[in-house]
């Protein structure tokens, strides 16, 4: 499964990627709003450079010819930038004209596995199923991720599933054990996943008997 970070704060895209185990990052409008982004083609141009796998920009306009228009444009930005299209139906008319001409594509805001069909049909690079916002409404994510999975597997569909709006480590089990492609997470998710309380508590243990070892030694 690849990792993406779902931020568009310049320090912990650095920090994830220091990690070594980044596979590319997701951003989108709030996100870019919540850092404060004044500069957002200098801004997504910063992240590709800190990050060598796909990183995710949104378009914001909504009908066709301005979508294909703003997605050329965020295509041209660098080589592993991927055009963030809402799914609409203008959203899905440029994302058939941008796999045509080669544009990568991550089709947004996606809520039902009928959504994720018509994103694969265009030819979307990545479909965004987004789980954390179904669970908010008391229904279940993660069933439209299996059911995607399933679906892509019976027709051969190469549209990468990219679990999004995921809100702890157990969206991001849950999602790898169905064989979703991607989940993109916060910074601290990431962190929670490498996180157990007995490795902390084995590992000071482990420390204090060597320490302990040291002193007898000394006698
Ligand atoms: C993914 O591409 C989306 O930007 C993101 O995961 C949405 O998450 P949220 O529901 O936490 O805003």
């Amino acid at each position: 499964m690849k990792f993406f970070i779902d931020t568009a704060d310049l320090n912990e895209i650095q920090e994830a990627n220091d990690l070594g185990v980044l596979d590319g990052v997701t951003t989108n409008p709030s996100l870019c709003h919540k850092v404060g982004v004044s500069d957002f083609e200098g801004h997504i141009a910063k992240i590709c450079d800190i990050v060598d796998g796909d990183v995710s920009a949104e378009v914001i306009s909504t009908e066709y010819a301005d979508i294909i228009a703003e997605g050329r444009n965020i295509a041209s930005i660098a080589d592993n930038v991927v055009v963030k299209v809402p799914l609409i139906k203008d959203g899905i008319k440029a994302i058939k004209t941008f796999t045509e001409e080669g544009i990568k594509t991550n089709c947004t805001l996606c809520f039902s596995a009928t959504q994720a069909m018509i994103a694969a049909k265009a030819g979307a690079t990545y479909i965004s199923p987004f789980i954390g916002r179904v669970d908010d409404i008391s229904n279940d994510g993660m069933t439209i991720i299996e059911d995607i999975v399933q679906i892509y597997d019976n027709y051969g569909f190469e549209t990468e599933i990219l679990a999004a709006s995921i809100r702890h480590p157990m969206h991001v089990l849950e999602a790898a054990r169905l064989g979703a492609d991607v989940a993109t997470m916060p910074l601290k998710v990431i962190e929670q996943l490498l996180k157990h309380p007995l490795t902390d508590t084995g590992l000071e243990r482990f420390i204090s008997d060597w320490e302990k070892l040291q002193e007898s030694l000394k006698k």
